[in-house]
């Protein structure tokens, strides 16, 4: 699965390393991987800024950032986290950075070498001028390994990011190209493989014959924060659900691939993508929601709503918050409806895949009637806690045969089990060369054109904006979704 020798010493160089991101992820996964000895010692950081910052500068920086995520930061292991370092201060759009980047990957720091990683954690249209600047400074190829990290959302549409993906190429090969979508990262998502494919009673039944309809929703209970810049001009469906969601869906829905091998996983997704129904103008009021979050009180403190955050314009129409029906017209999914959802400002932090099977034929129980019985569920919960749960009848003790719910619940990782974020399984991976969950561009392509009529629509202002107050279960109109009356969104988990 890797494209080369293992982990292997390199510099990892992070553009964007004062930002959103790098404060709240990447900076706090590398110093847990660091911790955890998984970083080797002949891996060196280099950290890209504009501000005009000394090497102290940064690393008190650097420590503040770490105490506030919350890792445990302790002076011994900050010291050695910190002897990692190099900061470089300059303008992006400036050769002169480069140069000075140039010079710093030049110096000779004991057991690193010439492998680098460079890291784009900054906005998207800043994208393709780093990467000219980097090739013109020649930093893309010569000796050693040379990858480049690209955040998501790839483009604003399929046009734009087939004119990145060509000149992203001009400069990288697609070996060297890891597209990030750190949902692919987490333990519940690849746990997902292993439930699916290492279970042979989970398997048969994990299809139309068996699922009535599918549930994704991904709740945040955090509004846009100081990104109101950003999010703006993306929107909810760019931001989460052409690539989040959509790859949720692919893991739910995918076909066993013929290895766990980057193409061969890569292979069976794209092949979801394709077989999502392709939305169809006339439908979309039916199928699709979009809101934005009134004032309202989350986690018991009132906040604004969505146009009274700061930096947000005047009568904005983005949405926070989007609902959609799915369907796979594959032999497996045919008819089974995909609900996905979600938003910001909901009433918590979840973000749970539930697959609700069909009813059972012939109602056997006479004391208790078919409609009160619930169908069994498989719910994975991917946050706050990681947990599978499998909702069963059995017999309720007594002299009665009453079936009554049991759960069959694992919070699969012990509180002493190493807890990795998302982040840290896919640093590892970028450093290894395994690109299994990264993104190839024929997945991104896919994923917009699933979305791209809604996108439009949006744009033109076709369809109604909803609205929810903070700290709800997202708007009404989200109901409206179901395909039939028994469809109902969970919001218990
Ligand atoms: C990011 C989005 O990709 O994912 C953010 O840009 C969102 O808007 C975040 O908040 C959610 O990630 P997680 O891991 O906290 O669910």
């Amino acid at each position: 699965m890797t494209d080369d020798n293992g982990p292997g010493p390199c510099h990892i160089v992070i553009f964007g390393a004062t930002g959103h991101l790098a404060r709240i992820k990447l900076l706090p996964s590398l110093f847990r991987l660091h911790c955890a000895s998984r970083l080797g010692d002949g891996l060196a950081i280099v950290a890209m800024g504009r501000r005009p910052w000394s090497l102290d500068e940064w690393l008190s920086y650097l420590r503040e950032a770490l105490e506030k995520s919350g890792v445990d930061v302790t002076s011994e292991a900050y010291a050695s986290f910190a002897q990692r370092f190099e900061y470089v201060e300059g303008d992006l759009h400036e050769a002169a950075t480069y140069q000075s980047l140039f010079a710093t990957l030049s110096k000779p720091r004991p057991g690193v070498c010439e492998n680098i990683i460079f890291y784009l954690s900054i906005r998207p249209e800043d994208f393709m001028p780093v990467v000219e600047q980097l090739d013109r400074a020649g930093l893309n190829r010569g000796h050693g390994r040379h990858r480049i990290v690209v955040e998501k959302p790839f483009g604003r549409d399929l046009a734009s990011a087939e004119a990145l993906n060509r000149e992203l190429h001009q400069h990288f090969d697609e070996e060297q190209v890891f597209r990030i979508d750190h949902y692919l990262g987490k333990e519940t998502v690849q746990n997902l493989t292993v439930l699916r494919f290492a279970n042979t009673m989970i398997e048969p039944i994990w299809n139309r014959n068996y699922i009535d309809h599918v549930q994704i929703t991904v709740a945040e209970s955090d509004g846009i924060g100081s990104r109101a810049g950003y999010f703006d001009s993306s929107g909810t469906l760019r931001d989460m659900v052409q690539n989040h969601l959509l790859q949720l869906v692919a893991s739910v829905a995918m076909e066993p691939p013929a290895t766990l091998d980057a193409r061969d996983r890569r292979d069976e997704k794209v092949k979801v993508f394709r077989s999502i129904r392709s939305l169809d103008r006339q439908d979309l009021r039916e199928i699709a929601v979009r809101a934005q979050y009134a004032a309202g009180v989350v986690k018991g403190e009132q906040v604004p709503g969505y146009l009274d955050e700061d930096g947000v314009p005047d009568g904005s129409r983005t949405e926070t918050f989007a609902a959609l029906r799915l369907y796979i017209d594959n032999w497996r999914w045919r008819n089974v409806p995909f609900y996905l959802r979600t938003g910001k400002r909901l009433a918590a932090k979840s973000s749970v895949i539930a697959l609700r099977f069909r009813h059972p034929p012939q109602q056997l129980f006479h004391e208790t009637p078919l409609e009160n019985i619930d169908s069994n569920w498989i719910t994975l919960q991917l946050q706050p806690d990681e947990c599978i749960e499998i909702q069963l009848y059995a017999k309720q003790p007594g002299l009665d045969l009453r079936p009554r719910v049991v759960r069959l619940n694992t919070l699969y990782r012990d509180d002493e089990e190493a807890g990795g974020d998302a982040y840290e399984t896919l640093l590892l991976d970028v450093i290894t060369g395994d690109r299994s969950l990264f993104i190839r561009f024929d997945e991104v392509e896919e994923c917009w054109r699933v979305v791209e009529p809604l996108l439009d629509a949006w744009a033109a202002d076709d369809l109604p904006m909803a609205s929810y107050a903070a700290g709800s279960h997202g708007p009404e109109e989200a109901d409206a979704l179901a395909h039939s009356s028994e469809h109902r969104w969970r919001n218990d988990r």
